[in-house]
C-alpha cells in the first residue's frame, strides 16, 4: 500500500521520520508531500495513494475524485472540519482523526495567550496577574480539560460549560459548572474557546456573549475562526474599549481589527497551536499506526464517517 503524508504545514522532521519507520516497518510504501502551494500538487500526489495522513489540509470532493485507490484518510489532529465526510463516504473511504494527541500543545498556547494579553503583549506598561481571576472554558474536551489543569497552577478559578460532559466529571477536576453559556461569559475574566466548527457553533460567538464579560475581560480563540461572528466582534470591541481578543487563527478581517483596536487584539502569523515536535510526533505516529492497523486488522476505532 502507498501511504502519503500530505501536509501544507509540515510536521517536525522527527515526526516524519517516525511515520516513515512505522509505514515501512509494516511493509508499506511511504510518500511525502510537504509545503505544497497548489491543490494540483495534492491531487497529483494522492492519485495512486491507498492512504493519506493530513493536518488541516482540505480533503475536498475534488481530492477524493482524484484519489482512485484511496481507502483511508487520517486527520492527524482533533478537528476534522477540513474533511468532506460526505464525499469520503460516497467513495467508501474511511475517515479518522487522532483525538487528544496534540491537545497539550494547544492547551499550553491558550494559557500563554492569557499571560501575553495580561502583560500587554510583553510591553513594559503595567499589566495584571492571572492569580485569583476566573477562567471560563467553553467545551470541556481534551484541550479544555488540560487548560483547566494548567490554569489552576496559576491560582485561577475555573468554570466550564459543556452540555455534552456530565457535571460530575467537570466537578471532579475541581472546576465549577456553568449552567449556560450566558452564565459562563458573565462570570469570566477570560473565556477560552474549545468548540469544534459545526452548523450549530458556526458564527456563534459575537456581540451578545462578549457583552456579558466583566470589565477588562479577554476572549481566547485557539479553536477555529469560523466560530466567531467577525462583524459582531468589530462592533463589541468598538463599544467596549476594555475588552480584548487573541486568536491562533487570524480573522478574515484581522487587518481591520488590528488597525482599529491595536494591542487589544492579537493573532499569531500562522496557526501554531499544535506546532510542537511533541504534538507532531504524538498525532503523526498515531495516524500512521491507525492506518497500518486498519490495513492489518480492519480496526476502525477512530472512524468518523458511516457508509
Ligand atoms: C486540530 O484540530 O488538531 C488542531 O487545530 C491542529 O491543527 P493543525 O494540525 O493544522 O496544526
Amino acid at each position: 500500500m502507498k501511504i502519503l503524508v500530505a501536509t501544507e504545514k509540515p510536521f517536525a522532521a522527527a515526526a516524519v521520520n517516525g511515520i516513515k519507520e512505522i509505514v515501512e516497518g509494516a511493509g508499506h510504501n511511504f510518500a511525502l508531500l510537504e509545503k505544497y502551494t497548489d491543490v494540483d500538487q495534492f491531487k497529483k500526489a494522492v492519485k495512486d495513494a491507498d492512504a493519506v495522513i493530513v493536518r488541516s489540509d482540505k480533503v475536498t470532493e475534488e481530492i477524493v475524485q482524484a484519489a482512485k485507490n484511496l481507502k483511508i484518510v487520517v486527520r492527524a489532529g482533533a478537528g476534522y472540519d477540513n474533511l468532506d465526510l460526505n464525499a469520503l463516504s460516497a467513495s467508501k473511504i474511511v475517515a479518522m482523526n487522532t483525538p487528544g494527541q496534540n491537545s497539550n500543545a494547544v492547551a499550553e498556547l491558550a494559557v500563554s495567550f492569557m499571560v501575553y494579553m495580561s502583560r500587554n503583549q510583553f510591553t513594559p506598561s503595567t499589566g495584571s496577574e492571572l492569580k485569583g481571576k476566573t477562567l471560563g472554558i467553553q467545551a470541556y474536551g481534551n484541550v479544555g480539560r488540560l487548560v483547566a489543569s494548567i490554569a489552576k497552577g496559576f491560582g485561577m478559578n475555573i468554570i466550564a460549560f459543556d452540555p455534552f460532559v456530565p457535571a460530575d466529571i467537570i466537578k471532579a477536576d475541581g472546576v465549577e459548572v456553568a449552567s449556560s453559556l450566558e452564565e459562563l461569559y458573565s462570570n469570566s475574566n477570560f473565556v477560552s474557546l474549545h468548540i469544534p466548527v459545526t452548523p450549530q457553533t458556526k458564527c456563534s460567538i459575537g456581540y451578545a456573549l462578549m457583552n456579558r464579560m466583566p470589565k477588562g475581560a479577554c476572549l481566547i480563540n485557539t479553536a477555529r475562526k469560523e466560530i466567531m461572528n467577525e462583524e459582531e466582534l468589530v462592533k463589541i470591541l468598538s463599544e467596549r474599549k476594555d475588552l480584548k481578543y487573541i486568536t491562533d487563527i487570524a480573522a478574515d478581517n484581522q487587518a481591520e481589527l488590528e488597525d482599529k483596536f491595536g494591542k487589544r487584539v492579537f493573532a499569531t502569523p500562522k496557526k501554531m497551536g499544535a506546532q510542537t515536535s511533541e504534538a507532531n510526533i504524538n498525532a503523526g505516529l498515531a495516524a500512521a499506526r491507525q492506518i497500518c492497523d486498519f490495513f492489518a486488522t480492519g480496526n476502525n476505532k477512530f472512524q468518523l464517517n458511516k457508509f
